[in-house]
């Protein structure tokens, strides 16, 4: 890994020609993890749910590298062909990094306090999608470069943090989301490095103005995940570092 990528405005090459696919790239933490991913070298599709919001990011994204996108609703049953044609049509079909990013939390409350459907709106785009994405896109990363897969977890989705009395849905889908990290981590061992990744609690419109950090830490945490070595798999990271589950 070159240093010089975690520093704003220098540019380095320590993604040269990788093909990588963000989800929630209009955005917060995605656009700026398709920025520094793009400033590093790499090619990118990016995914999102606004068609408005989306095209406002590509103006920008596309001065700064190649980059493709692709509206898609993870809410919404049917969306990964859509998924699969793009990087078909942009990168032969071949992916090395797909970085499930995007996220939601319709809301806050505990867990006796929370508007019913809360959860299924909750796992279906935080955990469900995620895993059908996953599931539509393994044929293309099993023909890239030694790839991985970086699902966007949570602190408030660890063991230690699932317990508390707010965020219910969040919480439980980051957890839940943890697991299935473990699991394809296991199936796919050798093959494909499949990792989670926690981008701290930063002003995004999902982490609000008091957010403590920045997406652009986030960011530079999302890079140090995708230059791992490709042996490591099935663990969980924050700023370069493993963090407990
Ligand atoms: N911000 C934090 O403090 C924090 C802390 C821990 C973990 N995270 C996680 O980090 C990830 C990014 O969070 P963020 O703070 O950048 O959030 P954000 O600013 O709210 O952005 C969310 C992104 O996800 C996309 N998205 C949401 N629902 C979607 C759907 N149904 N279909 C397709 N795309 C959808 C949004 O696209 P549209 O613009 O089209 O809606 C947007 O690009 C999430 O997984 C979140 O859970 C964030």
């Amino acid at each position: 890994m070159s240093s010089s990528a975690n520093s704003p405005g220098v540019v380095s090459q320590s993604l040269k020609n990788c093909r990588v696919f963000i989800t929630g790239a209009s955005r917060g933490v995605g656009l700026e993890s398709a920025r520094l991913f793009l400033r590093s070298g790499a090619r990118v599709i990016g995914a999102a749910k606004d068609p408005a919001r989306l095209q406002a990011a590509v103006e920008e994204l596309r001065s700064l590298g190649e980059f493709h996108s692709v509206v898609m609703d993870l809410s919404q049953p049917g969306f990964e062909p859509a998924a699969v044609a793009a990087v078909t049509r942009h990168f032969d079909g071949v992916l090395d990094v797909l970085f499930n990013n995007a996220g939601t939390m319709p809301a806050q409350q505990g867990v006796s306090n929370e508007p019913a459907g809360s959860l299924e709106k909750t796992l279906q785009v935080n955990l469900v999608a995620v895993h059908n994405l996953i599931r539509a896109l393994l044929p293309a990363l099993l023909e890239g470069t030694k790839p991985r897969i970086m699902n966007t977890s949570s602190g408030a989705g660890t063991l230690a943090a699932v317990v508390e009395n707010s965020l219910a849905s969040y919480r439980v889908s980051k957890f839940a989301l943890n697991g299935l990290t473990l699991n394809w981590a296991g199936a796919l061992k050798g093959r494909v490095a499949v990792n989670a990744f926690d981008p701290g609690w930063v002003k995004t419109a999902m982490g609000g103005p008091n957010a403590p950090g920045t997406p652009q830490e986030s960011a530079r945490g999302a890079l140090a995940l995708a230059l791992l070595p490709f042996a490591t798999t099935g663990k969980f990271w924050k700023d370069g570092r493993e963090i407990s589950w």
